[in-house]
């Protein structure tokens, strides 16, 4: 191995990208390839330096804002200025990486963002895509912006639309939300479709799942380009407590409440526990909040909410006086500790991939409440292909009742079927180990890239 080689790391600014990136990054430094993570930081003037964790060297660079601008009031304009933001520094900071006589190999770059190949290549890198998505939901986009697969105009549409390998036939209701909602979102729609438009010339394409999750799929997607799946990228002591690897959760946007979530759980009875988040983005309507607020009350099981601290002002008034001890608010927890823990039987969750993941490989049940993007193709694997979970069943408009909610934490938490996902869980948690594990799909993949820039 070449003393100094080292790539550069670049996720989208949000915690769904930063959580497997980083971890990525953990995982090459633990077999000797350096990384450097590029962060565009959510203030606008971060301290523009380098810093050091032990393995991942972080380089945050502004998003564009000036002091007191709200960066999210429009996505389009953050989505420019993030943008203008990285064609200014990322040249800068390969230019000194050159200057001091250590070029990076490459640049491993967010799959929304495909327009960063281009600079990887202009300046004599490597480019590496990194999806945060499963391949089946890539791959949809990608005949979509072939114009191979047409979309249906609504997304409640129930019939059936397109079938995959491995996979049981999709409704309008399975697909990626934009596709079937593009009046309402066009900008999203462009940037998930985009994904895979200059794919050809990207040189390897990287996924945070593992062979065995979407296996017949991957017979396709191998087919037709240089793939490496290196997830899931859960730190290994979590698959399996003998491990003594890092723990440490990579890099946050939010302050977890650790201790006051970890002390709670203490005080509760094995499988227990319903656990509620919705990820780092989605936001509820309040009317949706009050509902499953009053669900998860009229449930009877004990319940650990994550409610983002911009969300909070959504939750019914006397609300936490009225639970008392049924339930513990908090702004965010550490999700892997807590879906790791003996009280949690089961996770409310919004289908993120990230979390899919996560507690899919704790052997945790789910209940899925997917609100947009990849979230409803998740599920349907969650529910109908994994079958660790059952899927809220939603009104016209999307709405969910309380009484919905009730019924499937009665599913998950008491009923045989709820037995039969926590089997079926334990299974995968089994295989996703496997992967993993020294030799295992994921780990080969994760030698084979740093053995390319070595
Ligand atoms: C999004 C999308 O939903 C996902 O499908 C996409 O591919 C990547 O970006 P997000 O909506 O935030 O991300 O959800 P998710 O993918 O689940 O990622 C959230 C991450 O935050 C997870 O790693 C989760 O462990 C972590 N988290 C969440 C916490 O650590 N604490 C919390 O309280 C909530």
């Amino acid at each position: 191995m070449r003393q100094g080689s080292h790539v550069i790391v670049l996720p989208f600014p949000g915690q769904g990208h930063l959580t497997p990136m980083s971890q990525f990054c953990k995982r090459l430094a633990s077999k000797g390839l350096k990384s450097t993570l590029v962060l565009v930081s959510d203030k606008p003037s971060p301290p523009y330096k380098t810093e050091h964790d032990d393995s991942v060297t972080v380089f945050p660079i502004p998003n564009g804002f000036q002091e007191g601008e709200d960066p999210f009031q429009d996505l389009d304009d953050y989505i420019e200025r993030v943008q203008a933001s990285i064609k200014t520094h990322l040249p800068e900071l390969i230019q000194d990486m050159k200057l001091s006589g250590n070029p990076p190999k490459a640049l491993v770059y967010d799959s929304t963002m495909p327009w960063l190949l281009d600079i990887a290549h202009g300046h004599g890198l490597k480019g590496a895509v990194f999806f945060t998505q499963p391949w089946l939901v890539s791959v949809i986009y990608y005949h979509v912006n072939k114009g191979s697969f047409s979309v249906p105009a609504t997304k409640y549409a129930h019939s059936t639309l397109a079938s995959f390998p491995s996979f049981p036939m999709l409704s309008a209701n399975d697909l990626p939300s934009y596709l079937c909602e593009s009046s309402s979102y066009p900008n999203m729609l462009r940037i998930v479709i985009e994904q895979l438009s200059n794919i050809e010339r990207v040189d390897l394409l990287l996924c945070n799942t593992f062979d065995k999750l979407e296996e017949k799929l991957l017979k396709w997607v191998k087919s037709m380009w240089p793939v490496l799946n290196i997830g899931p990228t859960v730190p290994s002591m979590y698959l399996d407590k003998r491990l003594s690897e890092d723990k440490s959760y990579g890099f946050s946007l939010f302050t977890p409440k650790s201790a006051e979530c970890m002390e709670w759980l203490n005080s509760k009875q094995p499988n227990s526990v319903v656990y509620v988040s919705f990820g780092s983005l989605v936001i509820l309507k309040e009317d949706q909040m009050m509902e499953l607020a009053q669900g998860l009350k009229e449930s009877g099981c004990f319940f650990l909410w994550v409610v983002r601290d911009t969300e909070l002002d959504k939750i019914p008034r006397n609300y936490v006086e009225e639970i008392g001890e049924k339930g513990l608010i908090v702004s965010w927890s550490l999700q892997l500790d807590v879906l790791a823990h003996e009280s949690v039987g089961c996770f409310l969750t919004h289908c993120g991939w990230n979390s899919m993941l996560e507690s899919l490989c704790l052997g945790v049940p789910m209940i899925g409440m997917p609100h947009w993007t990849d979230q409803p193709t998740n599920a349907k694997f969650m529910e109908d292909v994994w079958k660790v979970g059952v899927r809220v069943k939603a009104e016209g408009d999307g709405f969910v009742r309380r009484d919905e909610f009730v019924r499937c934490v009665g599913q998950v938490m008491e009923g045989e079927k709820g037995e039969e996902m926590r089997r079926s869980a334990e299974k995968w948690k089994v295989l996703a180990l496997e992967a993993v594990s020294e030799g295992g799909s994921s780990d080969k993949s994760i030698q084979e890239f740093v053995s390319m820039f070595c």
